[in-house]
This record gives structure tokens, C-alpha cells and sequence, in this order.
């Protein structure tokens, strides 16, 4: 069985705090409750697409240790191909810091650990699974260098989520990407806009980021959901909304991107004459579902 979609990336464990608000600098806050989870950009994109019924497979350095050893049994368990997902000794497995507040916002800080030794090598040593894939998956969680090196190796459909957001990004990674995939933040910090709230907003950025090398731009918006277009759309970006969501079933948006993600790139390597438009529309429907489940990974539906 050859694989669809390949995904070259991160693996992270999360510790997730539930609390009534993020806290401000300086402050100490009682949160609700503790919860650790299976995060990391790459391998929630990988579960993602896996659960919606792709061929996955997933090219990621965990350490060697109880943490790396237990994610790879959970990779297994979601029918990833984890032949070259590697615990590496001397490492520690990534981990993430994750508050999510009441209102379903969330912040994070990575230590990203083993994930820094993904290299170039990698690219060359992962060769039939890069001949095979017809989707290939990097997000900026993992060295630059490693992520441009796999997008020059692959001949089919590639997407950068290019998450989390990287000042001086290089126009070779938005020249490099099939598709160039942000969400309103990472488009903001990457344009040098103050903010981007409205769907008009983003219809701007992506016309930027089209100028800055990019050929296909996907900005997602949350609940208002995507705008896309192409350098060859002639200065012409579409509109996607998202199903609505009650605000109250709301309970945490932490890897909504990434469900977004998974589920684009599943669609394009299942449903290749399908136009981008309902390759987004679908996309957006699974991240819907994951905001109104606590967690990452454990909040993505399965098809
Ligand atoms: O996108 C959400 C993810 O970002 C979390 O799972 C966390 O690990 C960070 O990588
Ligand atoms: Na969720």
C-alpha cells in the first residue's frame, strides 16, 4: 500500500492547562484542570489525515525516552507509517506548555529537543516513501534547512503550513510550496500588518504573500474561515466560510490548524480533480469539529 500523504515534521508532547483566562506577564492563575497530550504540528497534521482515511507516514525525531517511546506506540496505534520516526539517545522528546483559556484560546510555547535533528539526511534516507507520497506535509517546527531540502526532492503536491511563523522567512520555502498555507497571525507577522481581522484583510495579505514567492496561498481565519488564491488568479483571492460553531461549544481551538491541515492535504491526495475551493470547504469542516473537543490530536474526528 503506498502512502498519500507524507509528512515531514514535528512530534511534541503537550501539557495542557485548562484555565479561566490566559495569564497576564507575572501573574500566577488556578486553572481547572491538567490534561497531557500527543501535539506536535507534524504529527497532529499526520493523525489528521490519517483519521479522515488517508495513507500516512511520518518522517520525525523523538527522543529516547518514556515520552518518545510511548508516542511512537500512539502513532502506531493511529496506522501511521513510523518506519522513519527515529528515537534518537542523548535527546529529549519535544514538549509544548499549552494554556487554554475558557474561551477557547489557547497559547504555547515549544522546547523542541529531538525535533532540532531533523536534517537533510533524513530526506535522503526517507527516498521511497518521497518517490511514492502524493502529498508531502513541513511545518516550521523542524530546521529550515531540512524542510527546503525535502520540498526540492519532491515532485508531487507539497503544502507548507508554515507554522509557527518565522521572521525573514525564505522566499525559496513560499517559492518551493505547492501550497503556502498560514493562518491570520502568521500572515500578519510574516506581511508586517498590524492585524488581520476581516475577510478583506486577509484577501491583502495573500496578495503579499503571492508577491513575497508564493504560488497557491491558503490564510485561515478561525471561525471565519479561509481566503485563497494563486499568483496565476490575476489579484483575485475567494472567500470559504466555516461552519458556524456556537460560541459555547467552543472548548478548545488548540490544533484546529493543524486538523485543517490534515484534512486539506487528505482531500488533495484522495481527491485530486476535486478544486481547491471544496478541497478548503472540507478542510474547514474537520477543524470545526476539533474545536468543540478538548485536547489535539485526541479532539480530531475520525471519518
Ligand atoms: O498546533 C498545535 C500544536 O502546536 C500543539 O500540539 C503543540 O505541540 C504545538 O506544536
Ligand atoms: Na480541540
Amino acid at each position: 500500500q503506498t502512502t498519500e500523504v507524507l509528512v515531514f515534521g514535528s512530534a511534541i508532547i503537550d501539557f495542557i492547562c485548562y484555565t479561566p483566562r490566559l495569564p497576564k506577564p507575572g501573574e500566577t492563575l488556578h486553572g481547572h484542570r491538567f490534561q497531557t497530550g500527543y501535539g506536535g504540528k507534524g504529527a497532529n497534521q499526520c493523525v489528521a489525515a490519517a483519521r479522515q482515511g488517508s495513507r500516512t507516514a511520518l518522517v520525525a525525531k523523538l527522543g529516547a525516552d518514556t515520552f518518545g517511546g510511548d508516542y511512537l506506540r500512539q502513532l502506531r496505534d493511529e496506522g501511521v507509517n513510523v518506519e522513519h520516526v527515529q528515537q534518537l539517545e542523548g535527546q529529549t522528546t519535544g514538549v509544548a506548555q499549552i494554556a487554554v483559556s475558557d474561551g477557547g484560546e489557547n497559547n504555547i510555547i515549544i522546547v523542541v529537543g529531538a525535533n532540532s535533528q531533523l536534517s537533510p539526511c533524513d530526506v535522503a534516507q526517507a527516498e521511497e516513501l518521497f518517490l511514492e507520497a502524493k502529498v508531502l506535509v513541513c511545518q516550521l517546527e523542524t530546521p529550515i534547512e531540512a524542510t527546503l531540502t525535502a520540498l526540492k526532492h519532491f515532485k508531487g503536491v507539497s503544502i507548507v503550513n508554515a507554522a509557527p511563523a518565522m521572521e525573514n522567512t525564505p522566499r525559496e520555502l513560499l517559492e518551493l510550496a505547492s501550497i503556502f498555507c498560514v493562518n491570520e497571525s502568521e500572515a500578519a507577522l510574516m506581511t508586517q500588518m498590524a492585524q488581520i481581522e476581516t475577510v478583506e484583510e486577509a484577501k491583502n495579505a495573500a496578495g503579499k504573500l503571492i508577491k513575497m514567492g508564493a504560488n497557491t496561498v491558503i490564510i485561515t481565519l478561525g471561525k471565519l474561515g479561509a481566503v485563497f488564491g494563486s499568483a496565476d488568479s490575476a489579484g483575485v483571492y475567494q472567500h470559504v466560510a466555516a461552519p458556524h460553531v456556537p460560541a459555547e461549544k467552543v472548548v478548545d481551538t488548540t490544533g484546529a490548524g493543524d486538523a485543517f491541515i490534515g484534512a486539506l492535504a487528505h482531500n488533495m491526495a484522495r481527491h485530486p480533480q476535486n478544486k481547491l475551493e471544496e478541497h478548503i470547504a472540507a478542510a474547514c469542516a474537520v477543524a470545526s469539529q476539533s474545536v468543540q473537543l478538548p485536547g489535539t490530536q485526541a479532539s480530531f474526528p475520525r471519518t
